[in-house]
């Protein structure tokens, strides 16, 4: 019997074979690679399911992070507030900034940053904070909003793992001052390759981010912009995402399924899936399935000997890596470092089969 994926990319495509090929034939044959049709029609594609004015495709996620914090006028030694339980993509992008990572504590239930849990992290130097939507599961973002503006803070939110999620206010990525989107091809809209998206209702600050990605250009060869770079979505990822898009309500419908399944058989019991009681909302989109045990490693075990791979999201919060330890060494996150020993990933994609969901079922049951 073959294993149980924690995702399987290969069937993603399988699904879409024809039409993915048929795309890809056609950027082949246009000859036209970078920042063309494709590019502009998935900026506006992309920008209406958001339901904001603009998106602006780059790179990738990380590069998206880094220009969205630089569209809201942070500037070296600036200090930004996030979450650091996210694996250190925002850290990242603000570090290559130059700005200054300021780790807040999350919420127990749902791991997520919370207004009060920001509040004893902004300084009076801080420019910008990021709320993650961890996991799929959209932040309680009004309250965080209003702590922004009464700070004068901008607000950026990090929708990476929550494309397509959309609370009683409008889509995760039109409820903040701009957003940022990862187009990794494990993300729920993925691409077949790198990608991402900047997405703002801010004419100006899409501007600023359109000069910033292509080196800086306020036209062609002629660099306005000091802090330029190379970072643009190119012709074929534009057209996979142009494929893939219209299937992502369904897809995400798929995993929250996947994930209350899971959650009905843990019941009440001392384990429980984080966002188990989100399965119902549409701000929740099943990017992973993650579930809270006091024995991670004896639950690792039971997943392995029934052939059910699983893994940690993440295991080294970002005020312990390596990278930042000294300069962070005296942070104290209680809830965040407790989280990271107790956090286990399941299974979830929206290609799973019954026999795949029933078996992962059947380990919980017996743990
Ligand atoms: C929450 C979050 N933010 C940012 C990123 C960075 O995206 P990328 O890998 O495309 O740079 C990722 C994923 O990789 C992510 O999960």
């Amino acid at each position: 019997m073959t294993d149980v994926p924690l995702n399987d990319l290969r069937r993603g495509f399988l699904e879409l074979e024809a039409p993915l090929r048929a795309a890809v034939d056609e950027v082949l044959s246009s000859g036209w690679y970078v920042l063309g049709p494709q590019h502009d029609a998935f900026e506006r594609e992309f920008a209406t399911v958001i339901g904001a004015a603009h998106c602006v495709g780059v790179a990738n996620g990380t590069d998206a992070l880094e220009l969205a914090l630089l569209s809201v006028g942070c500037q070296p030694g600036d200090e930004v507030v996030t979450a650091a339980n996210a694996s250190m993509y925002t850290a990242t992008a603000a570090l290559k900034a130059g700005l200054v990572p300021r780790f807040a504590d999350v919420d127990p239930g749902s791991l997520l940053l919370t207004a009060a849990t920001i509040e004893p992290a902004l300084t009076p130097r801080t420019k910008a904070v990021v709320v993650t939507h961890l996991y799929g599961r959209m932040a309680e973002i009004a309250p965080i909003r209003d702590l922004c503006r009464a700070h004068g803070v901008a607000l950026v939110e990090d929708c990476a793992q929550a494309a397509g999620a959309r609370n009683e206010e409008g889509p995760a990525g039109s409820l903040g001052d701009v957003a940022a989107f990862s187009f990794f091809p494990t993300k729920n809209l993925g691409a077949l390759g790198d990608g991402g998206a900047v997405v703002t209702n801010d004419d100006e600050r899409a501007a600023l981010v359109r000069r910033l990605r292509q080196y800086g250009w306020s036209s062609k060869y002629t660099v306005t912009e000091p802090r330029g770079r190379n970072s643009r979505l190119d012709e074929l990822q534009a057209a996979v995402l142009r494929v893939k898009l219209p299937h992502l309500d369904a897809w995400n419908a798929r995993r929250r399924e996947i994930v209350a399944r899971y959650a009905e058989v843990l019941g009440s019991g001392p384990r429980r899936m984080v966002h188990g009681n989100a399965t119902d909302s549409p701000a929740y989109v099943g990017h992973l399935a993650v579930m809270i045990t006091e024995d991670r490693e004896g639950d690792r075990a039971a997943f392995a000997e029934a052939g059910v791979r699983s893994d940690v999201h993440y295991p080294v919060p970002d005020h312990r890596q390596p990278v930042l330890a000294s300069a962070t060494a005296d942070v104290q996150l209680p809830v965040t470092e407790r989280a990271a020993t107790q956090i286990l990933t399941l299974p979830c994609f929206a290609e799973m089969t019954e026999t795949e969901i029933e078996r992962v079922c059947d380990v919980l049951r017996k743990l």
